[in-house]
């Protein structure tokens, strides 16, 4: 079945899409990216997203709705001639997790019924809100394709996305019939620095990590950060803009002003308070040290993250394309898989991923002109 997955990430840097070609079911499920494409969103787009994360009005969050389907169909163009199914993520606008850390409500936006209406592809969408309701975080979504996908027959391996947060899924290896994976949100993954950058330097994020290598981390500041409550937190746990979004950027910033640091210095101290949380996370909470940790998300591309990853983590690092994925799109990729999977009545996630009382089957379908077709073709 070709099916494309849409993401548009907690980054609010763009729109993903990938082209997939899936086929069988669990365990010998196989995924490809056919065809795979980003559309940025404009500096103004993206302003706008963020402000109706941490202060939108109904009206406001209402419009991005509609408009963000626009802008989905518009990114997904002529492929959707190609395919069969859609699945999108959309737009996190808000994930809600309360003191204890379990999470009562969150929020995609990015309307399906625009998407299948135009498109004429049935399309399944919010696929979080059925795991909290069965008592889940609603993510780590990612999790799940990754035990289908990625475990090696003889080592445990960690994969590791470093989007707007930062996510890691704890993987058997393949001849370890009794174990189970771990998935939770390790903490900030590109989001801080990003704010960071656009308040100190107009630019949308650190490219390569070149701003960061010129500056010196603040180790004093450093170990502070990290005894951040939500570090404290076992997992099951997942966070978001929340508390690690633009008006605790601006906090860091005013704090690291006030301690004479430069610019760069800020800079590199985020990143190191990323790839340090990430880590600790792994010591503390990782069921056995991953062998391989298998980088994606855009953090993959940030040269100072990831040489810091490779001094703090006892393990082979290394990103997608060491098992023949792409990093870039490896969560569209996840989303075309849980539409395949649900399109054919089979969960999306399990208990052990978050924390939910049940596994699912998730997300909503919304019928497009090939729906009765494309039941037919899937059951005869
Ligand atoms: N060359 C690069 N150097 C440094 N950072 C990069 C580079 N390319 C991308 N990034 C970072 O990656 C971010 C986008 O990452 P990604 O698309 O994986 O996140 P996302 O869309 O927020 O997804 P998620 O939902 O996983 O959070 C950008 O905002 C930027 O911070
Ligand atoms: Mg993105």
């Amino acid at each position: 079945m070709r099916v494309i997955g849409l993401m548009s990430g907690t980054s609010g840097d763009g729109i993903d899409v990938a082209v997939c070609d899936i086929d069988g079911a669990p365990p010998d499920l196989q995924a490809t990216i056919v065809k795979a494409w980003s559309v940025p969103y404009e500096p103004e787009f993206r302003q706008r997203i963020f402000h109706a994360c941490e202060q939108g009005s109904a009206v406001e969050i209402c419009r991005l709705n509609m408009e963000l389907g626009e802008r989905f169909v518009a990114a997904i163009g002529d492929y959707a001639a190609w395919v069969d199914l859609i699945g999108s993520h959309g737009q996190t606008i808000w994930h809600d997790v309360d003191a204890d850390g379990r999470v009562t409500s969150t929020l995609q936006i990015g309307a399906a019924g625009v998407i299948a209406e135009r498109t004429g592809v049935t399309t399944i969408s919010n696929f979080r809100e059925r795991d909290v309701a069965a008592g889940g975080q609603g993510a780590p979504l990612t999790a799940y394709v990754d035990w289908l996908l990625l475990r090696h027959p003889q080592h445990w391996r960690a994969v590791q996305n470093i989007g707007g947060m930062g996510n890691v899924t704890f993987l058997p290896p393949l001849k370890d019939t009794e174990s189970t994976m771990l998935a939770f949100d390790t903490g900030p993954g590109n989001a801080l620095i990003d704010a960071a950058m656009l308040h100190l330097t107009g630019k949308p994020y650190d490219q390569d990590g070149m701003f960061a290598t010129g500056g010196q981390v603040d180790d004093e500041w450093l170990k502070q950060m990290l005894k951040h409550p939500y570090f404290q937190q076992s997992p099951p746990r997942t966070t978001g803009r929340e508390l690690f979004g633009t008006q605790k950027a601006k906090s860091f910033i005013a704090e690291g002003q006030a301690r004479g640091l430069t610019d760069q210095d800020i800079i590199a101290t985020l990143t190191a308070f990323t790839s340090h949380s990430i880590a600790e996370a792994y010591h503390r909470f990782a069921p056995t040290m991953p062998q391989e940790v298998i980088l994606g998300g855009g953090g993959s591309h940030n040269k100072a993250l990831v040489a810091q990853l490779n001094d703090l983590l006892p393990a082979d690092v290394m990103t997608h394309e060491a098992v023949g994925l792409d990093s870039d799109f490896k969560e569209a990729l996840v989303f075309a898989v849980l539409a395949y999977e649900t399109w054919h009545g089979r969960v999306g996630c399990l208990p052990e991923q978050t924390g939910a009382r049940h596994a699912s089957i998730l997300g909503q379908i919304t019928p497009g002109t090939n729906y009765t077709a494309l039941i037919r073709r899937t059951w005869g």
